[in-house]
């Protein structure tokens, strides 16, 4: 039988794990690291006051954090049950219209808005999932559009060595499993990742980029890249590590400083977890001709 296309899997992944990926961001240090790291960018590259829109939001844990920076936030997300989530947390910020705000939509389809509605997006999702180059670049075109013109684009990739480090990190037999079946030669060289366990909920189709090769599809399409970091910088794979030994306030404060510091050396950005890319969408003054 034929698998079912790659994005219904993917909907399918994210509506059966929507209680993990609702904690997911709060969970531990290390996860709050990548949510800080991100919202420092965001803070560092966008005025506030901006109408952000969090493409591949998920339940929504950004909403309450960048509405307190002061930002508009507007979610979507392809998962049904994520934006069912995310609503009840917009709900509960009082952030309305609330049908509008909270969206279920494809990004490589954002219909639902008007050219050049957000001062800027963050796309932290669309991109480790979409295989195809030609849904990459349709995804990145239609979040351009929706953004204005010198607008600035927060995303966040996954990169090419993540999988082989993800599964060490997990040293289980279930992850072993997978190391034996996954085609590594094939992954690490085209960056595409089938699930090949039955097991639903094993992580589900993803892209893992060279970071060369994700600037030069942002370069495409017309934006300018302006940051890259890593999120975890050198804690990167380092949860349970982190959890017992960053036990209270001063100290996360101590390593999210170090954190920022470092997140930008070359030497760490292909071995983190989560790459975070800030470009700027074009100005849309390229082709316009001196009277
Ligand atoms: C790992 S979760 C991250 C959620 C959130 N951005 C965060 O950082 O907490 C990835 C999210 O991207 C969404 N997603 C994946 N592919 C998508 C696509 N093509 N269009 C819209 N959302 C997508 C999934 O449904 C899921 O909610």
């Amino acid at each position: 039988m034929r698998p079912p296309p790659s994005i219904a899997r993917v909907r399918r992944y994210y509506d059966r794990t929507v209680t993990h990926e609702k904690q997911r961001l709060d969970e531990n240090v290390y996860r709050r690291l990548e949510r800080d790291m991100t919202l420092r960018l965001i803070e560092q590259h966008t005025p506030r006051g901006a109408k952000l829109l969090d493409v591949g939001g998920g339940p929504g844990a950004y909403l309450e954090p960048l509405t307190r920076l002061g930002y508009q936030a507007w979610l979507c997300d392809l998962s049904a049950a994520n934006v069912r989530r995310a609503r009840e947390r917009a709900r509960a910020l009082g952030l309305q219209p609330l049908t509008e705000r909270i969206r279920q939509a494809n990004a490589t389809d954002l219909r639902a808005y008007r050219s050049g509605t957000f001062g800027g997006a963050l796309v932290a999702g669309p991109f480790y999932h979409l295989l195809e180059r030609s849904a990459q670049e349709q995804a990145l075109a239609e979040i351009v559009r929706v953004v204005q013109p010198g607008g600035v684009l927060v995303c966040n990739v996954l990169p090419r060595l993540h999988p082989l480090r993800y599964l060490v990190r997990e040293a289980s037999a279930q992850s072993w499993r997978c190391l034996t079946r996954v085609d590594t030669d094939a992954l690490l060289d085209s960056g595409t990742y089938r699930n090949p366990l039955t097991d639903p909920l094993f992580f589900t189709d993803a892209y893992f980029w060279r970071i060369e090769e994700f600037c030069a599809l942002l370069r495409s399409a017309g934006c300018q890249v302006l940051d890259v970091a890593s999120a975890e910088s050198f804690c990167a794979f380092a949860d349970d590590s982190l959890a017992a030994w960053v036990n209270s306030e001063a100290r996360y404060r101590r390593l999210f400083a170090l954190v920022e510091q470092t997140a930008r050396d070359p030497g760490l950005i292909g071995a983190a977890e989560h790459i975070l890319v800030v470009a700027s969408t074009p100005s849309g003054k390229k082709g316009v001709r001196k009277a």
